[in-house]
C-alpha cells in the first residue's frame, strides 16, 4: 500500500506550486486537488507553451497522469468548462468528485458585492464566489456535483433556496433565475461534466492499495489558511496540508511526504499583513523581475523579503518535510539580500507568528547577493553566496531545501 505525498504553498500563495507539480507529475500516477476553487492559477511554462490552470490539476500536462478534483474545492462548472478548452478530450484522465461543491453564479454576485460594501476594508478577494460557496457548505444550503444528475431537481432546489433568501440575496444583485432556462443551463453543465463525475474516494483508496504514485496539490498557501493564516485576510479553505485529508477522504495515515514551496523572496495578491513587505524600489523591482502580477486576476502583487518566521510556522503546521525554494533567480544582481528573521511586536521581539501581524515590525538580518543563478540545474554550480543564502534559510526555517527553481521551465530545478 502506497502512500499520498503532498506539496503545499507556505506563504500567501502564488509561491510555483504549479510548477513543481508538473516537475513532479509525470513521476505519478495521479495528481489531486483537494481545496479551493478557481481562485488559484497554476502557471507551467513547458519550451513555449505557458498554461494557466485554476481548477484542473497540474498533472494534466503529463499524458499518463490521472487528475482528481477532490470533494474540498467548490467548483465553476461554467469556468471548469471554459478551462478545459485549451486541452484534448480528458475524460479517462481527469475524474472530479461527486461530493465537490457547486460555485453558482450567485456566489460570485455575493463575493463581489460584500467586497464593494467593505470599501476599504476590503478583503481583496479574487471576486470569483470562492467565500460564499463555502459559506453555503458549511451552512449546508450549498449544492454538490452529484446533484446535477437530476437537473430539475435542482433547478427547484436553487430557486426554493433562492426564494427563501430573496429579501438578502436581491441587495447583492441576484434575481430568480427563470426555471426552464436554469435547467438548460444545469443540462449543458451535466453533458460537459458528466464523464469526469465519480467517486474520487473510493478511487483514491483503490489507487493507494494498488502502490500507485499519489500526489496531492495543494492550492493558495498557509498564510491564506482559513484557521492559519492571517484572517480574515485569508480565503476560505483548509489550505495546509492536513485539509488534504478531508479533500479528498484520506485519512493521516495515507499521507507520506509533504514538500512545501516557498519563494527565495515574498508576495501577497489582495490586502492584510505582510511585514515584510517593501514599498520602495526594491519591491519594485522585484515584481519586475519576477513578473509578479496575479495569474487569475492580473493584480500586481505586493512583494518583499522572505520571511523565515512565517516560513517556520508553515513547517510547523504542515508537517514539511522538504522545501522547495523557487524563483532565487529573480534575486540575481541585487546587491544585498534582507530576510525577516524576527518581529517587533509592542516593543518586544519575538520569533512566532502571534495572533494578529497587523502591528508585526520585520527585524532584518542581510545578506551578500550573487551576480546569476538563472538557468542552473547543479547545486554546485551556484556561486558561494547564492549557496550560503541557501544554507541559511534552511538552518532559519528548520527544514531541508531540497529543490531550488531557477527559471519558469521544468528543467531548471536543482535536485539536492
Ligand atoms: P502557484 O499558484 O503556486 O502555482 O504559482 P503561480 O503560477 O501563480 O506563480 C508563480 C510564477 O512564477 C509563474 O508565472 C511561474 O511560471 C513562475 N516561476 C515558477 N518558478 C520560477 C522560477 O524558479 N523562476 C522564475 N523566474 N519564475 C518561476
Ligand atoms: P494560488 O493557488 C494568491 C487570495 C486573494 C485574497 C484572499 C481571498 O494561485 O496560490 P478568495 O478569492 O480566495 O476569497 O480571496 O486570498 N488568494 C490567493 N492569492 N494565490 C492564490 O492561489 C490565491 N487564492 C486566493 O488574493 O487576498
Ligand atoms: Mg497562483
Amino acid at each position: 500500500m502506497s502512500k499520498a505525498d503532498i506539496i503545499v504553498g507556505l506563504q500567501w500563495g502564488d509561491e510555483g506550486k504549479g510548477k513543481i507539480v508538473d516537475h513532479m507529475a509525470s513521476k505519478n500516477d495521479y495528481v489531486c486537488r483537494f481545496a479551493g476553487g478557481h481562485n488559484a492559477g497554476h502557471t507551467i511554462v513547458v519550451g513555449e507553451n505557458t498554461y494557466a490552470l485554476h481548477l484542473v490539476p497540474s498533472g494534466v500536462l503529463s499524458k499518463e497522469t490521472k487528475n482528481i478534483i477532490g470533494n474540498g474545492v467548490v467548483l465553476s462548472p461554467k469556468d471548469f468548462i471554459e478551462e478545459l478548452v485549451q486541452f484534448e478530450d480528458l475524460s479517462g484522465r481527469l475524474f472530479i468528485s461527486d461530493k465537490a461543491h457547486l460555485l453558482l453564479p450567485y456566489h460570485t454576485l455575493i463575493d463581489q458585492a460584500l467586497e464593494k460594501l467593505k470599501g476599504k476594508d476590503a478583503i481583496g478577494t479574487t471576486g470569483k464566489g470562492i467565500g460564499p460557496a463555502y459559506v453555503d457548505k458549511i451552512a449546508r444550503v450549498g449544492h454538490r456535483v452529484g446533484e446535477l444528475q437530476d437537473c430539475t431537481k435542482l433547478a427547484d432546489d436553487i430557486i426554493n433556496y433562492l426564494e427563501q433568501n430573496s429579501d438578502l440575496l436581491s441587495v447583492f444583485g441576484v434575481e430568480i433565475p427563470n426555471k426552464s432556462e436554469l435547467i438548460a443551463e444545469l443540462e449543458s453543465y451535466k453533458k460537459a461534466l458528466s464523464a469526469f463525475i465519480t467517486d474520487t474516494t473510493l478511487m483514491l483508496w483503490n489507487a493507494l492499495v494498488e502502490d500507485k504514485k499519489v500526489l496531492l496539490e495543494g492550492a493558495q498557501g498557509t498564510m491564506l489558511d482559513i484557521d492559519h493564516g492571517t484572517y480574515p485576510y485569508v480565503t476560505s479553505s483548509t489550505t495546509i496540508s492536513a485539509g488534504a485529508c478531508s479533500g479528498l477522504g484520506l485519512n493521516p495515515k495515507d499521507i507520506g511526504k509533504v514538500t512545501g514551496i516557498a519563494k527565495a523572496y515574498c508576495t501577497r495578491v489582495g490586502n492584510g499583513p505582510f511585514p515584510s513587505e517593501d514599498l520602495g524600489e526594491e519591491g519594485a523591482l522585484i515584481r519586475e523581475k519576477g513578473g509578479e502580477f496575479g495569474t487569475t486576476t492580473g493584480r500586481p502583487r505586493r512583494c518583499g523579503w522572505f520571511d523565515a518566521v512565517a516560513l517556520k510556522h508553515a513547517v510547523r503546521v504542515n508537517g514539511v518535510d522538504e522545501i522547495a525554494l523557487m524563483k532565487l533567480d529573480v534575486l540575481d544582481g541585487f546587491k544585498e539580500i534582507k530576510v525577516c528573521v524576527a518581529y517587533e511586536v509592542d516593543g518586544k521581539e519575538i520569533d512566532y507568528v502571534p495572533y494578529s501581524l497587523e502591528d508585526a515590525k520585520p527585524i532584518y538580518k542581510t545578506y551578500e547577493g550573487w551576480e546569476k543563478s538563472k538557468g542552473v540545474r547543479d547545486f554546485d554550480d551556484l556561486s558561494k553566496s547564492a549557496k550560503e543564502y541557501i544554507l541559511e534559510l534552511e538552518s532559519l526555517v528548520g527544514a531541508k531545501i531540497k529543490i531550488v527553481s531557477t527559471s519558469p521551465q521544468r528543467e531548471d530545478t536543482i535536485i539536492r
